[in-house]
C-alpha cells in the first residue's frame, strides 16, 4: 500500500503534490518522490520521509507523486517512485503489486532497469507501445490488459496533456476544482484544496486534464458522478475514520488481497512464495519452530494448526522471550520462523538470532520490507498489508494468518502430504476470505450495538477450540489493549478446570462456533456459562449458535478459514467498547507499536 497523488492546472504543482504526499504519508512512508512535467519529465525521489524530499521551486503545471511502502525491492533512492522508461519521457507511480512483473520483464530485452521494483515494467511496457506510434491513452490501455495483480497507477508523459490513471483493487479518487484537477489514493490527498470528488471503480481508466476527465471501463465510456465529501482537512490521514485502528480494520479485505496477489494458482492447487531456498530445505524439514510476541504469537498458533493440518511436520510455537533451544534436535532439518509485523521486535530478533546461532534455516513472515529481521534470516515472506499505524495490530494479524496458510499449503505440496485438489479447497477458502471479511464489516452496526450493550461488563471472556482458541486469545488481547478492561481468552474445554469460577451475569462470553473450531463441543461450554447467568454472543456460520446463544453474529460460510473472519467481528467489538469508554484507541496507555527493548 502507498499513496498516489496527481495534479494538473495551476503553476504550483510541486507545492500541491508535497501537501498531498504529506497527507498520504500514513499509507506508506519508506520513500517518496514526484515527477514534474515542464520541459520534459523531472523526477525528484529518495528514500526517507516526505520531509526529507527535496521539492524544487519549479513552475510545472502537471505532476504526479508517490509515498512508498515497499513490496518489491528495499526502500532505496532507486526503488522510490516515480519510475521512468528508457527515454525518460514516461513517468509512473504505482500502488500495489504487479504479480506477473517477472514474466513481463523477460519480454523487454534491451530495456535498462534501474530498480528492483515490480512497478518499473510499466513505463517500459508503455514505451514499447509508444514506439509503435500509439497515443498515450491507448498505449496505457494495452499495457493494463497485460498486468496481473492489484494496483492503482498514474502515468504522465513529457509531451502529452493530462494524467492517465487506472485502478484494479486499489483505490483512486479524482478531485475537481476550477481549472484544476487532482487524483489521489484517497480524498485526504487533496482535501486541503477541494471537497468535490469522483470515485473510480475497479477496471476504470481515466484521462484527466485541467478542465475535466473522461473515464472508460471495459472499452465503454462511463460516468463517475461528482460528489461532495462532508469532512475536511482536520480528518486527513485517517481517510475520514475517527481512528487508524478503525480504518485498518476496514482495510482488511484489500490487505488480504495483497497478501494473496500473484501467489496462488487455485485451479492447480499451487502456491508460489518466490522463495530462493533449495527445495530440500522444505522436503527434508522435520521440525518447524515459530517465534513471535503478542498478536504475532497468536498468528503463530494459527500457523501451527494450519501447517500441522496439511503436512507431517510438527510445529512448536514459542513466545519469543521464552525461546530456548534444547539438545536432541537436528538444526539441519529445522526451520525457525519469526512472525513479526514490524520486523524490529527485540524479543523476536533475539530468539531468531539464537536459532541462527544453532545453524537452523531461518525465515521471517513480516510486513516491513528492509526491517532488521529481513536482513538476518535466510528467507523472508512479506505479508504486504500496507502500513499499520494503530498500536493494536489488526490487519497485520489477518495478513499474517493468510500468509501462514499459504506457507502451509506450499510446504504440504512440496512434501506431497496434500493433493492438488486438497490444496485447491484450502486456497478457495482463502480466496473467499476478503469478501467474507467485507460481509462482517458490513454488519458493523449490529456489532456496535452489542458493544454498547455490554461495554460495562466486569470482565470479558472469549472461548473457542482449535483455531478458535487462537482467535479467542487474540480477541481478548485486542479488547484489553484498547479498552483497559479485563479480558481473557480460553480454550473452551478449559473453562471447567478453573476459570468457570469467574463467570457471573456480568461477564459476557464470546463463543467462537465456526467451522474448524469443533463447535458442537464448544456448545457444551456455552451451556456451562449460560447456567451461571453469563450472556453469550456466539459467532457461527451455519446457525449453530442460533438456539443456544443470547446473540448471534453470522460468519459467512467459507470453510476452514471461518474463525479468522470471526476475528474481524471481535476486533470491531473491541473497538466499539473502547470508543464508548473514550479510550485513546490508536495509542493505548503504556504500549508502543514496535517494542525494541528486551
Ligand atoms: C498487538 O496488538 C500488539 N500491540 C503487540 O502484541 C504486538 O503484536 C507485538 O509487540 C509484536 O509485534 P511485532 O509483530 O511487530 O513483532
Ligand atoms: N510494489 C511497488 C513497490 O514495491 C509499490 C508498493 C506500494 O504500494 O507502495 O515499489
Amino acid at each position: 500500500m502507498c499513496g498516489i497523488i496527481g495534479y494538473i492546472g495551476g503553476e504550483n504543482s510541486a507545492g500541491k503534490l508535497a501537501t498531498g504526499l504529506k497527507n498520504l504519508e500514513y499509507r506508506g512512508y519508506d520513500s517518496a518522490g514526484i515527477a514534474l512535467i515542464e520541459d520534459g519529465v523531472d523526477v525528484y525521489k529518495q528514500e526517507g520521509t516526505i520531509d526529507d524530499l527535496r521539492i524544487p521551486s519549479a513552475k510545472a503545471q502537471l505532476g504526479i507523486g508517490h509515498t512508498r511502502w515497499s513490496t518489491h525491492g528495499k526502500p532505496t533512492d532507486e526503488n522510490a517512485h516515480p519510475h521512468t522508461d528508457c527515454t525518460g519521457d514516461v513517468a509512473v507511480v504505482h500502488n500495489g503489486i504487479i504479480a506477473n512483473y517477472q514474466d513481463l520483464k523477460a519480454e523487454l530485452p534491451g530495456h535498462v532497469f534501474k530498480s528492483n521494483t515490480d512497478t518499473e515494467v510499466i513505463p517500459h511496457l508503455i514505451e514499447e507501445q509508444l514506439t509503435t506510434g500509439a497515443e498515450l491513452l491507448p498505449a496505457v490501455k494495452r499495457v493494463l490488459s497485460r498486468l496481473e495483480g492489484s494496483f492503482a497507477i498514474a502515468v504522465a508523459h513529457a509531451e502529452t496533456d493530462g494524467i492517465i490513471v487506472a485502478r484494479q483493487d486499489s483505490p483512486l479518487v479524482v478531485g475537481h476544482d476550477v481549472d484544476e484537477m487532482y487524483v489521489g489514493s484517497d480524498v485526504t490527498a487533496f482535501i486541503d484544496y477541494t471537497k468535490r470528488v469522483s470515485y473510480l471503480h475497479d477496471g476504470d481508466i481515466a484521462h484527466i486534464t485541467s478542465d475535466g476527465f473522461e473515464v472508460f471501463n471495459d472499452g465503454e465510456r462511463v460516468d463517475r458522478p461528482v460528489e461532495t465529501v462532508d469532512w475536511d482537512a482536520s480528518s486527513a490521514g485517517k481517510a475520514g475514520y475517527d481512528h487508524y485502528m478503525h480504518k485498518e480494520i476496514h482495510e482488511q479485505p484489500n490487505a488480504l488481497r495483497q497478501a494473496l496477489s500473484g501467489r496462488i494458482d487455485t485451479l492447480a492447487g499451487e502456491v508460489d512464495l518466490d522463495v530462493s531456498l533449495e527445495d530440500e530445505v522444505f522436503t527434508q524439514c522435520e521440525h518447524v519452530q515459530v517465534v513471535a510476541c503478542g498478536t504475532s504469537y497468536h498468528a503463530g498458533l494459527c500457523a501451527k494448526r494450519l501447517i500441522e493440518s496439511v503436512t507431517d511436520v510438527p510445529v512448536t510455537v514459542t513466545i519469543a522471550s521464552e525461546y530456548e533451544v534444547h539438545d536432541g534436535f537436528d538444526p539441519d532439518t529445522t526451520i525457525a520462523i519469526a512472525i513479526t509485523q514490524s520486523g524490529e521486535t527485540a524479543d523476536t530478533l533475539a530468539a531468531i538470532r539464537t536459532a541462527i546461532g544453532y545453524g537452523m534455516t531461518t525465515m521471517a513472515i513480516t510486513n516491513t520490507v528492509g526491517s532488521t529481521v529481513t536482513r538476518e534470516v535466510d528467507e523472508t515472506v512479506h505479508i504486504n498489508a500496507g502500513p499499520e499505524i494503530g498500536v493494536a495490530a489488526t490487519k497485520t494479524f489477518l495478513s499474517q494468518v493468510a500468509t501462514a496458510t499459504l506457507f502451509a499449503v506450499f510446504l504440504g505440496r512440496k512434501r506431497e502430504t496434500i493433493t492438488a485438489s486438497e490444496a485447491t479447497t484450502i486456497l478457495e477458502s482463502l480466496r473467499s476470505l476478503p469478501s467474507a471479511v467485507q460481509e462482517i464489516l458490513d454488519d458493523e452496526r449490529q456489532i456496535r450495538k452489542l458493544a454498547h450493550e455490554y461495554a460495562d461488563g466486569d470482565s470479558f471472556f472469549f472461548i473457542g477450540r482449535k483455531a478458535g482458541h487462537a482467535v479467542a486469545l487474540e480477541s481478548a488481547l485486542k479488547l484489553k489493549e484498547i479498552s483497559y478492561d479485563h479480558a481473557e481468552g480460553f480454550a473452551a474445554g478449559e473453562l471447567k478446570h478453573g476459570p468457570l469460577a469467574l463467570v457471573t451475569p456480568r461477564t459476557p462470553v464470546m463463543a467462537i462456533l465456526t467451522e474448524g473450531t469443533a463447535p458442537a463441543e464448544t456448545l457444551n461450554n456455552v451451556k456451562e456459562v449460560e447456567s451461571r447467568g453469563a450472556p453469550v454472543i456466539g459467532l457461527s456460520s451455519n446457525g449453530t449458535a442460533q438456539s443456544f446463544c443470547d446473540h448471534v453474529i453470522d460468519v459467512p460460510e467459507i470453510g476452514l478459514l471461518e474463525p479468522f473472519a470471526a476475528n474481524v467481528a471481535l476486533q470491531l467489538f473491541a473497538y466499539h467498547v473502547a470508543k464508548t469508554k473514550g479510550r485513546n484507541i490508536d495509542k493505548p496507555r503504556n504500549l508502543a507499536k514496535s517494542v525494541t527493548v528486551d
